[in-house]
C-alpha cells in the first residue's frame, strides 16, 4: 500500500519545524525536515572551500557526498558520509549559505531522490520550500504555514537566545532569505494550489499542530 505523506512548506520561523515534528509524534509517522539536508550541503561546501558557484566543483562534492536524515530520541540527527553532522549546521551562517546554494538546480536534484526515497517505508511528514510543488506533488495533504514577518524574526530570536544575536539582524537575515528562497527560478518557495494555507500569527504551536491534526485525520 502507498504511504501518506504530510508536507508542510513555508518560510523560516513560521513554526514548521516544531508544528511538523509534533504533528508527526501526534500521527506516529516519521518526520523529515529536509532543510537540515540543504544546510548540510552548505556545510559541506564549507568544509571543502570549494566555489559553489563553479557547477563543476559543486557537482563532485555532490558526488562524494552522502546524506541522511533521522530522528533518535526526539533529536533531528544528520550524517554525512557517516559523521554526525546534526551539532554543525544550525548556525546563521550556514542557514544563509544554504539558501543561496538551494538555489543550484544541481543541488535540488541531488537532493530529490534522497528525499524521495525516505517517503517510501513510512508514513511521513515533510517540511521544506518545495514539498507540496515539486518534491511530492502527489502528497495526501499539503500545508502552507506561514506569520508575519515580526512575528517570525521574534520566534527566532527568542530560539537563538544563548548566541550573541540581535533582533535586527534576525529579521534581517530572515527577510534576506525569504527573498533568495521565493524568488530563485528553481523551485522556488511557494503554497501548492491545492496546499491549505495557515495563518500562525495569532496561533500557538498546539493550536497549529490541533487544526492540521483534525484535518488530516478526518480524511484517514
Ligand atoms: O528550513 P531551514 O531554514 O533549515 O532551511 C535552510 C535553507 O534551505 C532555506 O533557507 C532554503 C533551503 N531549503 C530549500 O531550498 N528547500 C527545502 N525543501 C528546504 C530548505
Amino acid at each position: 500500500m502507498n504511504k501518506k505523506i504530510v508536507t508542510i512548506d513555508g518560510p523560516a520561523g513560521a513554526g514548521k519545524t516544531s508544528v511538523s515534528y509534533a504533528l508527526s509524534k501526534r500521527l506516529g509517522w516519521i518526520y523529515v525536515d529536509t532543510g537540515a539536508l540543504y544546510r548540510g550541503v552548505a556545510f559541506e561546501i564549507k568544509r571543502a572551500g570549494i566555489n559553489w558557484q563553479k557547477e563543476n566543483e559543486l557537482r563532485a562534492l555532490l558526488d562524494d557526498m552522502e546524506l541522511d536524515f533521522m530522528m533518535e530520541k526526539g533529536c533531528p540527527v544528520l550524517i554525512s558520509s557517516g559523521e554526525d553532522i546534526s551539532g554543525k549546521i544550525r548556525t546563521a551562517d550556514i542557514a544563509m549559505l544554504a539558501s543561496s546554494v538551494s538555489a543550484m538546480p544541481v543541488v535540488r536534484e541531488a537532493l530529490l531522490s534522497i528525499q524521495r526515497s525516505l517517503a517510501l517505508k513510512n508514513n511521513a511528514v515533510f517540511e521544506g520550500r518545495d514539498m507540496g510543488t515539486i518534491v511530492f506533488p502527489g502528497a495526501d495533504f499539503k500545508f502552507f504555514l506561514f506569520a508575519d514577518l515580526k512575528i517570525r524574526a521574534l520566534r527566532r530570536y527568542r530560539e537563538m537566545k544563548n548566541e550573541n544575536h540581535d533582533l535586527e539582524k534576525v529579521e534581517h537575515d530572515m527577510e534576506k532569505r525569504d527573498k533568495n528562497d521565493s524568488l530563485r527560478e528553481c523551485a522556488p518557495l511557494k503554497p501548492a494550489i491545492d496546499a491549505v494555507m495557515i495563518d500562525s500569527t495569532y496561533m500557538t504551536l498546539n493550536e497549529v499542530v490541533e487544526k492540521i491534526f483534525d484535518i488530516v485525520n478526518a480524511r484517514l
